[in-house]
């Protein structure tokens, strides 16, 4: 019988050194030291032996029990060890690989050229005033001196509504109007940014669809040089002190006198040829002293207040900073043109 025993102890460690999982490890405990294992079976059978045999068996079943539970704490700890490593292998992270540079998005030119805008109108103590995109003939036309059937109408066709009378607003000048409905009888000095609607042909220059800014000052002994100081200050603002500008005499129905401001734009490419019709000169905005008529349909006597107005192209502008060939690109979505900003 202690034959059998030894030889049970023999397997057993064996058969230990074989379990290579904890599935296998818990399935061997159960099998030699659990309640039904092979060496418990083997103390039940104390009885089978004459007595003086007893307590040496008894011992050596109680060592060969210690000496197998120690062997599964050993191959216990080993498989532990074994399965961690593993899993460290497998989860490894190598922090020495650069790493993936994040995609980023950013801003449009458009509004890039905007926000340069606003910066430099807020220094000079404008404030943003924002008008709606869709407006009335009456606003858009009639309250700026534009009467119908006006021929200056044909200056702005026009994208109509079915609704009678309503309509995309063709320039952000209907904001003076506003601006002087909201603010009589306070001095105002604002700018009025946003989309302006054109049903017209497109060309490198002009796109139905488009930005402006409007400027409006109306105060008390506002002067032809307040308006012309203030906009080549914020030409040297924008392109710096180097570059040419020019006034033009102009026509706009709501200002008298009215201008346009070039900028210079090159002429050494056919390309600059192209863009500037030949002259070299980009024209950015229409200007003028705000016409009596405008100022008193915004509430304003025009005997005691005078006021210049402005309207630009940020487009326009951003075309002339930046060397940009055709106005399209704009609103195009091509990324090849707005990553390049
Ligand atoms: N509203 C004019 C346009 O769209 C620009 C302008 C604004 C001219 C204000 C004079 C004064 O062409």
């Amino acid at each position: 019988m202690l034959d059998t025993l030894e030889a049970i102890y023999q397997e057993s460690l064996a058969a230990l050194r074989d379990a290579a999982s904890s599935a296998e490890l818990e399935a061997w405990r159960q099998a030699t030291l659990g309640r039904k294992g092979s060496v418990q079976l083997q103390t039940r059978r104390l009885g089978e032996l004459p007595t003086e045999e007893r307590p040496a068996f008894g011992r050596r079943v109680n060592e060969i029990k210690q000496a197998l539970q120690q062997a599964y704490e050993e191959q216990a700890a080993r498989l532990r060890a074994q399965d961690l490593e593993a899993q460290m292998a497998s989860e490894a992270i190598d922090v020495t690989l650069p790493g993936r540079k994040p995609w980023r998005g950013r801003l449009h030119p458009a509004t890039q050229t905007l926000r340069q805008i606003y910066r430099i109108w807020g220094d000079m103590g404008f404030q943003i005033y924002r008008s709606r995109d869709v407006e009335t003939d009456e606003y858009n036309f009639e309250l700026l001196n534009i009467p119908q059937h006006h021929p200056a109408r044909d200056m702005w066709d026009t994208f109509h509504t079915t609704e009678p009378g309503v309509l995309l607003r063709t320039h952000t000048s209907p904001g003076q109007i506003r601006a002087m409905h909201e603010y009589y009888p306070e001095p105002i000095r604002l700018i009025v940014p946003g989309m302006c609607y054109r049903y017209e042909q497109q060309t490198a220059r002009s796109e139905f669809q488009f930005n402006q800014v409007e400027g409006l000052a109306v105060g008390k002994n506002i002067t032809l040089a307040d308006l012309k100081g203030t906009l080549a200050e914020f030409a040297r603002r924008m392109y710096g002190a180097d570059r040419a500008i020019r006034f033009r005499a102009n026509y706009f129905p709501f200002t008298e006198p009215s201008a346009e401001m070039d900028v210079y734009f090159g002429l050494e490419t056919e390309y600059d040829r192209r863009l500037t019709k030949g002259t070299g000169w980009l024209e950015i905005l229409g200007c003028g002293m705000v016409h009596p008529t405008v100022l008193r349909n915004g509430g304003y006597d025009p005997e005691i207040y005078s006021g210049f107005a402005f309207g630009m192209g940020p487009e326009r502008i951003a075309m002339a900073k930046y060397g940009i060939e055709d106005i399209r690109y704009f609103w195009s979505n091509d990324l090849r043109f707005l990553e390049q900003f």
